[in-house]
């Protein structure tokens, strides 16, 4: 592979760009948005008249109230259905049974097989199944004191457990907090106190490439740095030993055993807040951004339907054609979870499948072999995934029958033309238009993405601004760039979807997002626009790096760095990556007298790992006598960058402190 992560800028992607692929003819056919004709036309009238767009788009779900007023936006706050009243988890569940869907299938889940050979767990919940687990489980949290607008926090593997918990809190009022079962002790101990979460939801295990992940185990650890949390709800996936502390900690299975069945909906004001989600931000600890009910959900519904043409029963429970399943494989952990497995699915009557493992485990092909046993129809995954299946072979992928597919999505990083070929050619065999989707935590849903029946792709570009979504490319000064020219990628107008705060941090709200740029929500990404309007994301213009489609902040590695005893000082870079498109790389002063190792590069990458998680565990360690810095004390991270890509440093480095730290850097195997 010449270049990874790298969908832009230089001749290539200029090459690219001329390299158009119209939508099949098949995808057109059915689709909800048939032609760009038809895109354009909507697109015009979202911008012009956003309240009837949305108004009319929001009608499609279930209100307990109306709204008032689609949009009240005083920048940077914007109340969108002002005055309704609506539940999320009502959304998804309780309106599917009463349009006699009860005994179709919500959800299908794979777990892992526990061991070579034996044969896959599969469980298939309905509508009423999966409405029944959530009034349990909604019961159980009532009983525990957990009450509207208490924040419960989810530490779980991929099992519909977590599913059930999701949506009781939707259904209750009580925001969720969902951290990734892959962050560490001291992760969950920064985000529970930051959120004031008194209660922490979670398992014995999951399973992950045949071993147990011992989350409980970790959160264990948590709650011997935090004395905030009073009550541990466990699942049992793995039956693995698991000390439970009287008082504070009670079995899911045995709360849910004397559960009612059901639980009325909470009817949440469309601001009540629906959940919070810890991100990376360029500086100090990640932050909790909050969405709110009845925008985040009229957002995932709607760009769930058209980015994904997701085709599943009508109002009166009769599909008028074959029904989707759809599949995104990435974590509920992150907000692609959040919204594309469980938020913007279920409210389209579509059912989602979840899967518990890893995609190599127990063989290269697990993917292609669940797709086609389970006739899954839309597929949506990470580049990063992507660049691994093309290295794992075209053999894994072609043992099967994948022709079930209809559409391809990625999303989380820019794909390399070289993967975008690859991911058309031999899972959609040619024939499935590829939504590659831009979009962020902050903004709750897809914002740049082609409509697969109708935007004619370029590999690499995510295309055409969503309905609603003012895009622009601007200078620092807010002036539009011209095309082809690269500037900050902008949004002009709000959204259902944007993020309404962050916790507890106004003014790093209105600090990140809508002071950078005069007027506009800041992405924190760089881009440009093509003659034909489309655009090209290249990355993070800010000190946040994108790991394998995971954010991270420099900022936030180098404090896990510095946090070590024997640590002076620290810089983290982002470096290409053939598979992960960017991997971190760390420059570490010592503390006098201490001395460079192999051993002490690893005890540090351990330690990043401890304080963070395995995500962030750094590539490449580099031991130097002191960092690079301008005359104001700036770290030059350009340099830094440089130097852990190619081993040597060009350019002008007249601002340096001190030049004679260039010829100090060294690693530490050859000092
Ligand atoms: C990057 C993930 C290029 C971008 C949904 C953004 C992308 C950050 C794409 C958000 C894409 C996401 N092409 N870059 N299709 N999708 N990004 O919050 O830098 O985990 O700012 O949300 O990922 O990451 P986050």
């Amino acid at each position: 592979m010449s270049s990874t992560g790298q969908a832009t800028g230089g001749v290539d992607s200029l090459l690219q760009e001329h390299r158009q692929f119209a939508p099949p003819v098949e995808a057109a056919a059915r689709a909800h948005i048939k032609s760009m004709a038809e895109y354009e036309r909507l697109y015009r009238l979202s911008l012009e008249d956003p309240a009837r767009f949305w108004g009319e788009r929001a009608g499609e779900l279930h209100w307990f109230k109306k709204w008032t007023r689609v949009l009240e936006w005083n920048a940077p706050d914007a109340k969108w259905f002002v005055g309704g009243k609506t539940n999320l988890s009502y959304n998804c569940l309780d309106r599917q049974v009463q349009a006699g869907l009860g005994d179709q299938t919500a959800l299908i889940w794979e777990g892992e097989p526990v061991a070579p050979g034996a044969s896959y767990e599969i469980r298939r919940l309905t509508y009423r199944d999966l409405l029944r687990e959530t009034c349990r489980f909604a019961n159980v949290l009532k009983s525990l004191g957990v009450k509207k607008g208490d924040v419960v926090t989810l530490y779980m593997p991929m099992v519909p457990e977590l599913a059930i918990a999701m949506l009781a809190c939707a259904r209750i009022g009580a925001p969720h907090s969902i951290i990734f079962g892959g962050f560490s002790a001291s992760a969950i101990r920064d985000r529970v106190e930051d959120a004031g979460s008194r209660i922490i939801v979670t398992a014995d295990g999951g399973w992950r490439r045949g071993k147990v992940v011992p989350l409980k185990h970790t959160v264990d650890e948590a709650l011997n740095l935090t004395d905030k949390v009073r009550t541990v709800v466990v699942f049992q996936r793995t039956g693995q030993d698991t000390p439970m502390k009287s008082g504070r900690d009670h079995w899911w299975h045995e709360l849910m055993a004397t559960a009612r069945d059901t639980c009325p909906c909470e009817e949440m004001d469309s601001e009540d807040l629906l959940f919070i989600l810890y991100t990376s931000g360029s500086t100090g600890k990640p932050k909790g951004i909050m969405h709110t009910t009845g925008g985040y959900m009229v957002y995932t519904y709607l760009t769930s339907k058209y980015v994904f043409d997701l085709h599943g029963y009508g109002e009166n429970g009769q599909a008028t054609g074959p029904v989707d399943l759809h599949w995104c494989t990435a974590d509920i952990g992150w907000v692609t979870g959040h919204s594309y497995v469980i938020y913007g699915v279920l409210p389209n009557r579509v059912p989602t499948l979840l899967y518990e493992g890893a995609p190599n485990f127990p063989d290269q092909d697990r993917f292609w072999d669940m797709i086609q046993r389970h006739r899954v129809t839309i597929f949506y995954t990470a580049p990063t995934a992507i660049r691994a299946f093309m290295r794992w072979g075209d053999q894994w992928p072609a043992r099967h029958d994948l022709s079930s597919l209809r559409i391809l999505g990625t999303v989380g990083e820019p794909i390399n033309p070289e993967a975008w070929i690859w991911y058309r050619k031999h899972i959609g065999k040619d024939h499935c238009p590829i939504v590659d989707t831009w979009w962020q935590t902050e903004t709750g849903g897809h914002m740049i993405t082609p409509l697969p029946g109708a935007t004619p792709c370029s590999p690499g570009s995510c295309t055409r601004p969503f309905f609603g979504i003012d895009a622009a490319i601007v200078s620092k000064e807010g002036q539009e760039m011209p095309p082809n020219a690269g500037g900050f990628l902008v949004m002009r107008k709000p959204w259902p979807g944007m993020l309404r705060g962050i916790v507890g941090d106004r003014q790093r709200f209105v600090q990140t997002y809508w002071s950078q740029i005069p007027g506009c929500y800041f992405t924190g990404d760089g881009a440009r626009r093509d003659p034909n309007g489309n655009f090209w994301v290249m990355g993070r213009v800010d000190d946040v790096i994108n790991v394998a489609g995971h954010r991270l902040g420099t900022a936030e590695v180098e404090s896990a760095l510095v946090s070590h005893p024997r640590v002076a000082e620290a810089a983290v870079v982002g470096i290409p990556h053939d598979l992960k498109g960017t991997a971190i790389a760390a420059f570490v002063t010592l503390k006098a007298g201490q001395q460079p190792s192999e051993a002490l590069k690893e005890e540090l990458a351990k330690h990043v790992v401890k304080e963070i998680g395995a995500i962030a565990r750094p590539e490449q360690i580099r031991f130097t006598e002191s960092l690079p810095k301008t005359r104001s004390g700036k770290i030059m991270r350009r340099l830094l960058r440089e130097l852990a890509t190619s081993g040597s440093v060009k350019g002008d480095t007249t601002t340096l402190e001190d030049f004679s730290v260039l010829a100090k850097l060294r690693e530490s195997d050859e000092g």
